[in-house]
């Protein structure tokens, strides 16, 4: 696996497979590589002759107050599991050769990047949709992936692709888990061994949201009430929000359906987790 830090370097390789009309797969990471990034790799391999990722921890997503500085950094061992899964590419630029010159033009999102985690991090999609901007203009791939786990995240990044035509497809991977339901995060690293203890009740919260629709709860309060219970039972947890959400709008739903989104977001000690789940596809 070659690997490039320059955009330019990347353009010319990329510009040499599609010469020899190769299909090209893009995962954007901010590294830190976990299993959850490496199946997007594999899912990508599926739909591309070739697979470009990319470690770039992008400082434009991050908001004054958060963890930017100490964002984990590995790419020795990024490179080696990417190498390992049989990407052909990866692209690490500095933030120099990403942003030679302070931005002055950025993707600015509408109402669906205002809510959820937009709300609590002001700014934060603004910079995740103009650094895959960039991305995608420098890759030019037919297809791109992201997690799951990023539940709005991969929304408005669909919504761009249509919002601006950009002639490319965007695949979703599934959450990968913890044999307890935590789902896999580069930000669990933060967590202390007590910390750890309490995390998996964000996935325990979705499932017993995902129970009560079972159960027969049509009212989005009532699947609300149910992931809140098990919030209520564990003080040391902060609750940011607890979403029942339209999966493509993102906006609140008064009734819910098997496509619903449950979207949870908690401080667990000082690390802060997001996970999500549709109602009809149940969480191990
Ligand atoms: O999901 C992430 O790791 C980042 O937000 C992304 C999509 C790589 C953009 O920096």
């Amino acid at each position: 696996m070659e690997t490039v830090a320059t955009p330019a370097g990347l353009r010319a390789r990329v510009a040499e497979w599609r010469r020899e009309g190769q299909r090209v797969g893009l995962v954007p990471t901010m590294g830190a590589l976990h299993e959850g990034h490496l199946r997007l790799v594999d899912l990508v391999r599926t739909r591309a002759d070739r697979v470009v990722a990319t470690v770039f921890v992008n400082p434009l997503q991050f908001g004054p107050r958060e963890d930017l500085s100490r964002y984990p950094r590995d790419l020795e061992r990024d490179r080696a599991l990417l190498e390992a899964r049989a990407a052909d590419l990866l692209f690490a630029p500095t933030v120099d050769a990403m942003y030679p010159e302070p931005v002055e033009v950025r993707l600015e999102p509408g109402t669906m990047a205002s809510r959820w985690e937009g709300s609590v991090r002001p700014g934060h999609f603004s910079g995740v949709l103009t650094v895959v901007a960039k991305l995608f203009h420098l890759v030019g791939p037919d297809v791109a992936c992201f997690g799951q786990k990023d539940f709005q995240q991969a929304a408005l990044i669909r919504r761009m692709v249509r919002d601006l035509d950009w002639p490319l497809e965007v695949i979703v991977g599934p959450t990968v888990r913890e044999a307890d339901g935590l789902a896999l995060s580069s930000r669990n690293r933060y967590l202390t061994p007590d910390d750890r203890s309490r995390a998996p009740l964000l996935s325990a919260a979705l499932r017993a949201a995902q129970r009560a629709w079972r159960d027969g709860a049509t009212e989005a309060a009532a699947v609300e009430r149910a992931a809140a219970a098990v919030f209520a039972s564990e003080p040391a947890v902060t609750v940011d929000y607890i979403a029942v959400a339209d999966p493509n709008t993102l906006e609140p739903v008064a009734t819910v359906s098997a496509e619903t989104v449950v979207m949870v977001a908690a401080r667990v000690g000082t690390t802060r987790l997001i996970d999500n789940a549709i109602l009809d596809q149940p969480i191990p």
